[in-house]
């Protein structure tokens, strides 16, 4: 009896496309990431929920407005005002290409710089669902104090 081996050579072709890592946060990662971003503690269930307003947790949001700005990442970040195409810019200083990556501390810095600014009700999903309302920080497991 002989044996037949049959080699199967498999070919993988894998085609390279960049893609931004998207992430969408948990309610309770999002406030351990907020916190570890040095958000005042008794604000942070307002910018929870700004941010579950503005962009359902999801740092690769893009909402091209009427004017043919952008609103970016998980704030919604406008591009016309605050960041800059392709090198650092605006009144943030940053590239807009960084508010959609996973890392938001860029995305914090510029924030707090546009809330302190412009204050909480500059962002339309601000006003919508959180203007009035009690909102305090979400409890979660293992916070940091
Ligand atoms: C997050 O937003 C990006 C860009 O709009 C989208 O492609 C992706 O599907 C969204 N992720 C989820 C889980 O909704
Ligand atoms: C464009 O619209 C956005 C969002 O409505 C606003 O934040 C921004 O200031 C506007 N920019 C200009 C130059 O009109």
């Amino acid at each position: 009896m002989s044996k037949v081996w049959f080699f199967v050579g498999f070919v993988f072709v894998s085609v390279y496309v960049p893609e931004f890592e998207s992430k969408v946060f948990t309610k309770c990662g999002l406030t351990k990431e907020l916190l570890q971003n040095k958000f005042d503690r008794t604000l942070v269930g307002n910018w929870v929920c700004l941010i579950e307003s503005e962009s359902a947790k999801n740092t690769s949001k893009v909402i091209v407005k009427a004017n043919g700005s952008k609103s970016l990442g998980l704030f919604q970040i406008n591009s016309k005002d605050w960041c800059k195409f392709g090198s650092k810019g605006g009144k943030c200083n940053i590239k807009c290409e960084d508010l959609l990556t996973d890392d938001i501390s860029d995305d914090s810095v510029c924030a707090k710089i546009i809330q302190q600014e412009l204050g909480f009700r500059t962002w339309e999903g601000w006003m919508r669902s959180c203007y009035g309302r009690k909102l305090p920080l979400p409890s979660c497991p293992n916070l940091s104090s």
